[in-house]
């Protein structure tokens, strides 16, 4: 595996890699990498012939500038765990990837009016800004995003709609702790006693499944919430899974899920659950 620094680098080693008709598949990471990236990577490895990884901390995307001095960075460790996984790790600086404060806005309708996009100000930008600049730059026949941002997938798809990228948004399934909790780098931020009682999180989310429809659901899992007094709930909505809108009842759409997001401490933690 080789570590590219620059995007001229990059551009060049992707330019060279498809004009040998070799499928590329790149998968877009912060780093502090876990099995859950690795699970991404693997598919990638799979379903193509050279993989490209890309470690870089977006401070465009953080709303908070505490999340983002806090967020773990580990660069070495990362490029160990990868090993023979991918073929180029693409690890530059802030001012390689914006040498200029950037500019770009991107709206992407209703699925970013809602939770994350809510909750996180400018979040989904700052997403868009730096997927597409990678995009753009490695031109991926298949590019890996996980279903532990199922929101991010969305406003990603909408951003290969509206920008013409011919780049496949490929979903991958979320990779949880055996106690459950959906694996995370903040994970790394939390005590070992915050990691225990954040298993809650799935056990109630889990527990849910069998209550009658949505108002006993988003009954439950709130009250279930409270009860725990390490947690402070951000939010918990049950929407279609499609659109990412609200649902007030299961019949109202085919597909729904529930999207939750708490504090367990100062950590921020998301995780999701599909009821149908
Ligand atoms: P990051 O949080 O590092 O996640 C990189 C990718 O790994 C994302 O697609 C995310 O959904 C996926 N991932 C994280 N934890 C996972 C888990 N437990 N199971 C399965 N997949 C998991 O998401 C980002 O970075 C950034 O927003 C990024 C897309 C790189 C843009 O900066």
């Amino acid at each position: 595996m080789l570590i590219v620094k620059t995007v001229k680098e990059l551009k060049q080693t992707a330019v060279e890699v498809k004009a040998k008709g070799l499928k590329v598949g790149m998968v877009p990471t912060m780093g502090a990498l876990h099995e859950g990236h690795l699970s991404l990577i693997k598919k990638a490895r799979q379903e193509n012939d050279v993989v490209f990884v890309s470690i870089f901390v977006n401070p465009v995307q953080f709303n908070n500038p505490d999340d983002l001095k806090k967020y773990p960075r580990t660069l070495d460790e990362d490029v160990a765990f990868i090993g023979d996984y991918a073929d180029y790790v693409f690890a530059p600086s802030v001012e390689e990837v914006f040498p200029t404060q950037p500019s770009e806005q991107y709206h992407y309708g209703k699925v970013e009016m809602v939770m994350e996009g809510a909750s996180r100000p400018g979040h989904f930008n700052g997403v868009g800004v730096i997927v597409r600049r990678l995009l753009d730059w490695v031109q991926p026949d298949k590019a890996y995003f996980g279903e532990k941002d199922y929101q991010q997938i969305a406003v990603i798809r909408e951003l290969v709609r509206q920008c013409n990228i011919q780049s496949e948004i490929v979903p991958c399934p979320i990779v949880r702790e055996l106690n459950g909790l959906a694996m995370s780098s903040r994970n790394r931020l939390l005590t070992p006693h915050q990691f225990e009682t954040a298993a809650q999180i799935h056990r109630i989310l889990e527990e849910s499944k069998s209550q009658k429809d949505v108002p006993e659901i988003k009954a439950f899992v709130e009250s279930e919430i409270a009860k725990i007094p390490e947690f402070k709930l951000d939010y918990f909505e049950i929407a279609e899974d499609a659109t990412l809108q609200t649902v007030h009842s299961l019949a109202e759409a085919d597909g729904v899920m529930g999207f939750i997001t708490v504090y367990v401490g100062e950590v921020r933690l998301i995780d999701n659950i599909r009821y149908k």
